[in-house]
């Protein structure tokens, strides 16, 4: 969703800009601006559309400033054009402001700014920002000691309701970038005589590993030399930067056509990398807890819950959206299977307006790649609220995710920059099995040797998803047989219902074609009227306990002529009697074959779509994260 970058330093600000902005493509956007301070004066460039319409701005108008901000946005208040682009200015035109995330009380603000003369020329909600600050500056101007923009900043941040992150620029400071964060996320990089910033820390971190997260309510005054930061009471708040790994972040695509197709080949080592943390070897028991130098990641990390509480729990809620809401729904399987505690998983944006029915004994659980998903934070928080404990499973340790729980699991996938979700799935899912067996450990749920045979499986699940990529052509070429189907099903049974969902959410969102997922046993209760001879039907089915019952369904489904494929495990005669056409996974638990059976469906999204000649990386109207409720 929106992205909010800037720069300060010797160097022209725009290509820096620039180049910050399209770290941030990859979290979808429909128009994007930068305003500079070029020889004094205020300069606004922003263009409705991809960054190359308004590098075609910047190429037109070669502005030399060093100092400013920009700003990718995705539409929420107000259609997508060069108006609403951030960034706005005052009536003045002297402040810019850029802004990510909404400002809730933006209507009773216009209308107060509107009566009081002002003219605010958007339909979006951000523009109200800049006015204030304009009203403030000129309160403040004659009547602070201090320094007036600050203080103007200040007073005008307090007035506003939302979740937000700002940056701001005055010609009066070129001097200076201000930053604001209220339960968003900014970071500001320091470089040798020249600063960054940027809504998503990647984008700053091209240029340096020095950071500074902005926390809860703060704002950053940053120049040339570093950044002061402070509370919305003007109180200096002493922060020293970080330094960060850099290499998971670096974003390119390393030979591969697309970044979808990296992700999904990079899994096993994402894998690898996630359960190396906490698994040493099957003989150590898990550990979760916080590393000292913070796992080399920008922001917490480690599990903090005691012994008592992991003890103490008696109910799991976890809430997530999309992929992340399906990795939650196999968690649900791990858990229940393996610690026998019961599981809810809720649609995150569900949650909202519902009686909590939640206490100290709950351990909610929020799963989000990006960890700024609004739907699942704002459940998250009620949970808190309610009183249950807490935990994050995320890929970026510096999310706001990381910042409002103490204990946080972190996928070591790197960057994921494709908007569809790969292996942050099969990592999260990862982290259930961690998880589950870390509680099995503390609460003694099952025998030692038990656990080690778990462990042991889990840790070779990576060599399977190696050799079915390994089969990538075969899968391309019984893939795009698919590519002219309009709906396509897919179903599976017990924990790969998931996958099922998972796969069909994969396909229409890269390749646009309507898929539904069910489980498997649901078919005949109303779906199967859909079947027909044009209809592609997608069975998961691996040996285990509901290997017969899910072949009894894809039976029913051939039955009505629907086209019939499976992901199946090398060697299944059955199933070679029932399938046209199958996708073949080695041998592996019921347990633990979502992890493997995704990866078929996975490629197969990816073949069509791409056959299809969709724009895979970037599906249309979808962003990355999603930071809006
Ligand atoms: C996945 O392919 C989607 N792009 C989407 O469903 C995503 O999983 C969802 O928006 C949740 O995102 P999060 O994991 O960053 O919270």
């Amino acid at each position: 969703m929106c992205g909010i970058v800037g720069y300060l330093g010797p160097s022209k600000a725009a290509p820096v800009l620039l180049s910050e902005l399209r770290c941030l493509e990859y979290r979808g956007y429909d128009s994007a601006g930068v305003a500079v301070i070029e020889s004094g004066e205020l300069v606004v460039l922003k263009a409705a559309g991809k960054l190359s319409n308004l590098e075609t701005l910047l190429t037109d108008k070669k502005p030399t400033a060093t100092v400013g901000i920009g700003h990718t946005r995705w539409a929420t208040h107000g259609i997508p054009n060069d108006e609403n682009a951030h960034p706005h200015t005052d009536c003045t035109g002297t402040i810019a402001v850029v802004h990510n995330g909404i400002i809730e009380n933006y209507q009773a603000l216009c209308a107060e700014l509107t009566a009081a003369g002002h003219t605010l020329v958007s339909q979006t909600d951000t523009e109200v920002v800049s006015h204030l600050i304009e009203d403030e500056y000129k309160k403040c101007v004659l009547e602070c000691n201090g320094d007036a923009l600050l203080v103007a900043i200040e007073r005008a941040v307090k007035r506003l309701e939302g979740a937000y992150a700002l940056g701001i620029v005055s010609q009066k400071h070129p001097e200076r970038i201000y930053a604001v964060n209220h339960n968003y996320s900014l970071s500001v990089g320091l470089g040798d005589g020249e600063s960054f910033l940027a809504s998503d820390s990647v984008a700053v971190r091209q240029f340096t590993n020095k950071l500074i997260r902005l926390e809860q309510s703060e704002i950053a005054e940053v120049t040339v030399n570093g950044a002061r930061l402070f509370d919305f009471n003007g109180t200096f708040i002493d922060r020293q930067a970080i330094e960060v790994d850099m290499n998971p972040y670096i974003i390119s695509k390393d030979g591969y056509r697309h970044f979808l197709l990296k992700e999904i080949h990079e899994q096993p080592i994402s894998m690898r990398q996630t359960m190396g943390k906490y698994i040493n070897h099957p003989d150590k028991p898990i550990d979760l807890r916080p590393t000292e130098n913070g796992g080399g990641h920008f922001g917490n990390y480690g599990v903090n819950l005691t012994e008592t509480q992991l003890k103490s729990i008696e109910r799991i809620n976890i809430v997530a959206c999309g992929t992340a809401n399906y990795a939650g729904m196999a968690g649900k399987y791990i858990l229940e299977e393996i610690c026998g505690i019961p599981v809810d998983v809720e649609i995150a944006s569900e949650v909202r307006g519902r009686k909590p029915l939640l206490n100290d004994k709950t351990l909610c659980i929020a799963v989000s790649q990006s960890g700024e998903t609004a739907d699942t934070l704002a459940a998250f928080t009620e949970a808190q609220a309610a009183g249950a404990m807490s935990m994050g499973i995320t890929n970026r340790a510096d999310s706001h995710l990381s910042r409002i729980t103490d204990n946080l699991m972190v996928t070591e996938c790197g960057i994921e920059v494709s908007v569809a979700a790969t292996k942050s799935f099969t990592a999260q899912v990862a982290c259930f099995y961690v998880l589950a067996l870390y509680i099995a450990e503390t609460r003694k749920l099952l025998p030692p040797a038990e656990i080690f045979r778990l462990k042991q499986q889990l840790l070779l699940v990576p060599a399977l998803q190696e050799r079915i990529l390994s089969q990538e052509k075969i899968i391309q070429q019984q893939s795009i047989k698919y590519a002219e189907a309009h709906d396509m099903l897919f179903m599976g049974r017990g924990i790969n219902y998931p996958v099922a969902l998972e796969g069909a959410l994969k396909l229409k969102e890269i390749s646009y074609i309507h898929a539904s997922g069910y489980a498997a046993g649901e078919l005949k209760h109303g779906p199967i009227a859909v079947l027909d001879a044009k209809v592609p039907v997608v069975t998961i089915v691996v040996p285990g306990k509901v290997y017969e019952k899910t072949l009894s369904n894809a039976q029913e489904a051939k039955a009505r002529n629907a086209q019939m494929i499976a992901v199946a495990t090398e060697g299944d005669d059955r199933a070679k009697g029932i399938f046209d056409t199958i996708f073949t996974i080695p041998q592996v638990d019921e347990l633990f074959s979502p992890l493997v059976t995704v990866l078929p469906l996975q490629l197969m999204s990816y073949f069509i779509a791409d056959y299809l000649g969709k724009d895979v990386d970037q599906p249309r109207n979808l962003a990355k994260s999603v930071t809006v409720e």
